[in-house]
């Protein structure tokens, strides 16, 4: 069944778990996430990004997603994922989406501030859920922060700010930056846990820790325990369908000898394992 972010995420809080959301942007992507999720019988999110938008319509993908959750005893949120665009919320809210992220983490506090205001007017009529973000991450694409690659603490999601936003936006859920980053890590990663202790304590509402593919189970855990209560997964499935096609193409490296078909269904088998892995993570 299809669930808002805040219903779901309310339940994590309370039971001190997490919800994984997915980037899915075409059909393999969306009916892997689904049959983990049903195999498993666990909750899920799909998370559709509005750097998807030039490939593909966001209507299609919405009806894709309603159709499958629809379907489900699982409870399935379709999410709008890094949206820095009024209009892909508006769009978002139109097409039937649960929730939706707006991500102003690139502007001052007081325009992150003004514009998420506005974000949670237009949703809250809708009952769609929003996540905000504070602090500054990568880009989603995982492309460098810096030369060095490591991730700045001075661009730390701060505590005081956090509660300053919380509070004047009306937010469902919060984004952090913590030592996280989008793409692949450079290094073991380290999250900054007494800061995400001081956001939780401040705050109390869900927090949602964006770039988790290849931080390692332990902190992920004690990143759920501490108050995390969303996981945003991309790389490792992007990365994954990649792989699993380049093996594919190896064992069949003759013209003619593989087709699209069978392609596809192997890719779609690889990436399911894959997004269980993540959903065992999440589990009770
Ligand atoms: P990764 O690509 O690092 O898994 O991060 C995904 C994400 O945070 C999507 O919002």
């Amino acid at each position: 069944m299809l669930v808002s972010l805040k219903e779901l995420l309310s339940q994590c809080q309370k039971n001190k778990t997490a919800v994984t959301a997915f980037n899915v942007y075409n059909l393999e992507t969306i009916l892997s996430v689904n049959q983990a999720a049903n195999n498993l019988n666990q909750p899920v999110i799909f998370s559709f990004g509005e750097s998807y938008l030039d490939d593909v319509p966001m209507d299609l993908i919405a009806l894709n997603i309603r159709f499958l959750a629809e379907q489900s005893d699982q409870s399935m949120v379709l999410h709008l994922d890094h949206a820095k665009n009024l209009s892909t919320i508006k769009r978002a809210v139109d097409c039937g989406f649960t929730s939706v992220m707006y991500d102003g983490s690139h502007l001052s506090i007081e325009e992150n501030i003004k514009n998420t205001r506005t974000v949670v007017e237009i949703a809250r009529k809708a009952k769609v859920s929003v996540e905000g973000e504070l602090g500054y991450m990568n880009p989603e694409d995982g492309s460098l922060h810096n030369e060095s690659g490591a991730v700045d603490h001075s661009e730390f999601t701060r505590p005081e700010m956090a509660l300053k936003y919380v509070t004047e936006t009306g937010v469902d859920a919060l984004a952090i930056a913590i030592g996280n980053a989008h793409g692949l890590y450079q290094g073991e990663p380290h999250l900054e846990f007494s800061v995400l202790t001081e956001i939780a304590a401040l705050t109390d509402i869900p927090l949602v820790l964006h770039g988790s593919s290849g931080i390692p189970e332990d902190q992920i855990k004690k990143a759920i325990n501490f108050g995390i209560c969303k996981i945003n997964v991309n790389t490792e499935l992007a990365l994954g369908a990649v792989e699993s096609i380049r093996q594919s193409i190896k064992m069949s490296p003759e013209v003619n000898s593989l087709r699209y078909e069978k392609l596809i269904r192997q890719t779609k088998a690889d990436l399911v394992l894959l997004i269980e892995k993540y959903l065992k993570l999440t589990r009770n």
